[in-house]
């Protein structure tokens, strides 16, 4: 595992995004599943500096590791999110964009995403495989749309599950760990202070940190990275020079 420590949000974003430009040079295709939230957001905007990142577009596939099930204009959507930030700002072919409709029927829409990536992406022992998946962490330790409480989805033998935010009750499709742990590379972008003692406890394999969906990202590839800002390390700096 790769733990990289930026002192800002924003030098994450650069980092990464620089990071991706030198990964997409090297393929053919290059299919990636996107993640929503705060940190995702200012990669996107930074990979839409066309003049500042070389990238060939027409070979990048994306994906979402999850979605919020509602319409693709409304505010909540990761879709929605991408579009505004990203998707209408470079050149990338409509038929590479394969969203997950947030709009249709959760548990159909869980099927039918399931068995799309199925059909586009190219598959390892059988299970789908992604060459990067991006992944956020919230506060509570989740990742794409698996929570704490749902946690046994992770191990659902299914490419996707329909999961429920804790809070607000909102529904989601979210991609499982047999996928998540299939790809070829995995990245986690997490940021800010909220997130340092859970990234403590999953880096630090402090008791019980097997209870955070986020510690049981374990690509067979073995390539993971963490992109952390100085905040979301803060805990990890203070156990380090203990
Ligand atoms: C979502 C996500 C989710 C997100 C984390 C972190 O759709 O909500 O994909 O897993 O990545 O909650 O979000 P922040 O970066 O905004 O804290």
């Amino acid at each position: 595992m790769n733990v990289r420590v930026y002192e800002t949000k924003n030098s994450v974003a650069t980092h990464f995004a620089a990071f991706l430009e030198e990964e997409i040079r090297g393929r053919e295709e290059y299919h990636m599943a996107l993640s929503g939230g705060s940190t995702p957001r200012i990669l996107f905007e930074e990979l839409s500096k066309t003049d500042r990142y070389k990238i060939d577009w027409k070979k990048v596939y994306l994906y979402w590791g999850d979605e919020r099930c509602v319409p693709p204009n409304d505010e909540e959507s990761n879709y929605k999110m991408t579009v505004d930030h990203l998707l209408r700002n470079v050149p990338i072919p409509e038929e590479n964009i394969h969203r997950i409709m947030g709009e249709n029927e959760p548990s159909v829409e869980a099927l039918r995403y399931g068995i799309l990536l199925e059909r586009e992406l190219p598959s390892g022992s059988g299970i789908p495989v992604f060459d990067m998946v991006i992944l956020g962490m919230g506060e509570d330790g989740h990742t794409a749309s698996i929570f704490p409480h749902e946690i046994h989805l992770w191990d659902s033998e299914q490419n996707c599950e329909v999961a429920t935010h804790p809070e607000s009750g909102q529904k989601r499709v979210t991609i499982t760990g047999r996928l998540i742990n299939n790809s070829k590379e995995v990245a986690f972008l997490v940021t800010g202070a909220g997130k340092a003692d859970k990234v403590q406890s999953i880096l630090g394999k402090s008791q019980g940190y097997r209870q955070y969906p986020a510690a049981l990202v374990e690509p067979v590839s073995g390539k993971l990275s963490w992109y952390l800002d100085a905040e979301a390390a803060s805990a990890l700096q203070s156990l380090n020079s203990d």
